[in-house]
């Protein structure tokens, strides 16, 4: 599924000397929704094959990734020309634009679910006044930034080093006291069990709902909230995930100025 969050064109390879292990581990690697895993590994091979110095970045970085992008030059037709092959580039950073946001935090910033977001919907969700707050997977830090203007103190885990920076750069700019930022996988948090009086997320949890919210649950107080407050999109859902509302979680809906129509979530534990 494309959303259009980035203009492909304006973007090259080098994007990804920007992502940690993790990413170039999901990139380099049979991707689950593809039926045709030898188009696409023929497409990350053309897509390198301008890029040496990528090439070598991500052997090191991602040493287990080597086989597989050896691999993926070998299928690079012999009369590949620099025109194909910027095609390919394109359309595998179009692919990937999830993604290449997590490189530009200044583009990401500029995606409709967290522009045309508003805190309101947060405040809707839970009171943070006096709380010791997790934002898990925070991104650009939506909303951890929002929390840290009620709450006691805000930790920002996030697993990708350009958007940690990111927080960072705008935590010294503002002058920022009670907030940090950390490296996290929300199913391997680096906490000790029942350390939050909240934990937010957005767009983090889905792919495993039990391990996700089994780790968040694990680092909550007890009596203590999670809390899912999504970026507003033009998406019109037409019910709350069944996979929360099913373990107790309590659904809010709003219509988005994009257009969608946005379900967020708590779940006191
Ligand atoms: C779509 S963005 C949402 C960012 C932010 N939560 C927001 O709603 O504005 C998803 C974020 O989750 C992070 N992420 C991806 N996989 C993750 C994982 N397994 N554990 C924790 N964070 C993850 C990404 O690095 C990215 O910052």
């Amino acid at each position: 599924m494309t959303y259009n969050w980035i203009n492909p064109e304006d973007y090259s390879m080098d994007t990804l000397l920007y992502f940690d292990r993790w990413v170039l581990q999901y990139l380099l690697s049979r991707q689950p929704d593809e039926k045709d895993h030898t188009a696409y590994q023929s497409l990350v091979g053309r897509a390198l094959w301008r890029y040496p110095h990528v090439v070598d970045f991500c052997r090191n970085k991602a040493p287990e990734c080597a086989a597989y992008v050896d691999a993926a030059l070998a299928l690079v037709p012999h009369d590949l020309d620099d025109r194909a092959a910027r095609q390919a580039e394109t359309d595998f950073l179009r692919y990937h634009e999830t993604f290449v946001v997590y490189a530009w935090p200044e583009a990401m910033e500029q995606v409709n679910y967290i522009a045309d977001w508003d805190r309101k919907w947060l405040d809707e969700l839970i009171d943070l006044c006096g709380m010791v707050v997790l934002d898990v997977g925070a991104g650009t830090g939506r909303l951890a930034f929002a929390a840290a203007r009620d709450a006691l103190r805000v930790y920002a885990s996030e697993p990708c080093d350009r958007l940690r920076e990111h927080m960072r750069d705008r935590i010294a700019l503002t002058g920022i006291r009670n907030m940090k930022v950390l490296d996290g996988m929300v199913t391997c948090l680096p906490y000790e069990d029942a350390t939050f009086d909240a934990v937010l997320s957005g767009h983090v949890v889905g792919d495993d709902y039990e391990g996700e919210l089994g780790e968040m649950r694990r680092v909550t107080k007890p009596g203590g909230w999670l809390v899912i407050c999504n970026g507003d999109d033009q998406f019109r859902r037409k019910r709350p995930d069944p996979e929360l509302t099913r373990r107790g979680f309590e659904a809010f809906c709003h219509e988005s100025p994009s257009g969608g129509i946005i379900y967020n979530y708590r779940l006191r534990v």
